[in-house]
């Protein structure tokens, strides 16, 4: 029987929401200390949202050292990586840093919730990334997100690439969880198409993976099944403003916000369920993949659905028929009419498996694999990887 509520509910006490809401956060950040560092993609640059934030922060007393991820790091990974941690941490000591916010996607965000969260650790972030205990406390994390998809800005963990070892693993902890969060839809605006179907993809399977996880509660159930129906209704007109075969006519201006606006939200809810409910299969082979074929997280994820729901068709019971009816179709055809609009394919068609011993390995390991609602065995993974090449 499904319990009613995780053993413990971690959710952001401080989320302010709205348009322009990104315009709030010199004031906000204020409140945790006037010294403070703001780690950001090249997106936040380019689109003019730093040099409207420069002289709001500098009214409101706060001093900001800026960590653009693509510039200290020019073939930065998708992913934070372990030495990125380490330069943002070293960042903030020289500045004297009592916070640390992160305005961008989800690599961005993880990258900020690690260093303000091992900000004190003793150990370097490889021995918590292998599984090692966190005792110290951390400072504060600020979360801005600035595409719909991660839902990093509601989660307790940090998926962080450590590409000596060439693996790509979270680290999770309840002293992550964001002391702040913004949520402003005004910012997904320029997000390029690919980026936005491809982190909402990511959004969509979260939220799919967590309403079937094994350790889905009724709290988790219902922040999920709603981001289902969200997602489902905004992430074409989102990624799609201009007319398609499936929208003919180009989006009025409240129509695309609203899209906007839904999916930021909804990605967030996915955040929230999936947090209390870890995930699934897809995100167990995800990371091997992603990271052995340098594929984007969201479209390796887009990949995986459908096999995923083959696989766990039987598994997943009266589930199926729910999120049908909120998608408003049968699941498997509504999923890939998303995916045709949305032009996704499958990136691994057609090539070969390589490394297979060491993607079924990671993938049985994995905490996402061990929420599956079907138990993963060996020949799981097998059937999986037949199905995606
Ligand atoms: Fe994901």
């Amino acid at each position: 029987m499904t319990g009613a509520f995780p053993s413990e509910i971690h959710i952001p006490d401080k989320v302010l929401s709205g348009k322009n809401g990104v315009l709030e956060f010199p004031g906000k950040a204020a409140s945790f200390g006037s010294r403070g560092v703001i780690v950001h993609g090249a997106s936040v640059e380019k689109n003019g949202l730093k040099s409207s934030l420069v002289p709001l922060l500098k009214k409101a007393g706060v001093e900001t050292a800026w960590f653009c991820r693509g510039k200290a790091h020019p073939h930065a990974l998708q992913e934070a990586s372990v030495q990125e941690i380490r330069d943002v941490i070293a960042l903030g000591k020289n500045t004297n840093a009592r916070w640390i916010a992160g305005i961008g996607g989800g690599s961005v965000l993880d990258l900020a919730k690690a260093a303000a969260g091992l900000y004190h650790a003793h150990e370097d972030p490889v021995y918590y990334q292998e599984g090692g205990k966190l005792t110290e406390k951390g400072i504060p994390f600020l979360a801005v997100p600035t595409t719909a998809g991660s839902g990093s800005e509601a989660t307790l963990n940090a998926v962080i690439i450590n590409p000596g070892k060439k693996v790509k693993l979270s680290i999770r902890h309840p002293a992550f969880l964001a002391a702040g969060v913004i949520l402003d839809p005004e910012l997904l605006k320029t997000v390029p198409e690919s980026v936005m179907a491809h982190s909402g993809m990511d959004a969509l399977v979260q939220a799919y993976e967590s309403y079937t996880s094994k350790n889905a509660t009724l709290f988790t159930e219902t922040l999920a099944l709603r981001a289902i129906e969200m997602i489902g209704a905004s992430l074409i007109p989102a990624a799609k403003p201009a007319p398609t075969d499936i929208q003919p006519t180009r989006l009025d201006i409240g129509e695309r916000d609203k899209a906007l606006h839904d999916m930021l939200f909804a990605s967030f809810l996915a955040g929230l369920a999936f947090s209390h409910s870890r995930l699934g299969v897809i995100h167990g082979i995800a990371h091997s993949l992603g990271v052995l074929y340098g594929v984007p997280h969201g479209l390796v994820c887009a990949a995986c659905f459908i096999p995923s729901i083959k696989m766990n068709r039987e598994a997943m019971g009266e589930k199926y028929a729910r999120m049908s009816r909120a998608l408003g179709g049968d699941l498997t055809e509504k999923i890939t009419t998303l995916q045709t609009a949305l032009g996704i394919t499958s990136p691994f068609k057609g090539k070969p498996v390589i490394e297979k011993e060491k993607i079924i390995a990671e993938t049985l390991r994995s905490g996402s694999t061990a929420a599956n609602p079907k138990p993963v065995e060996r020949e799981d993974v097998e059937f999986l990887l037949g199905e995606l090449f």
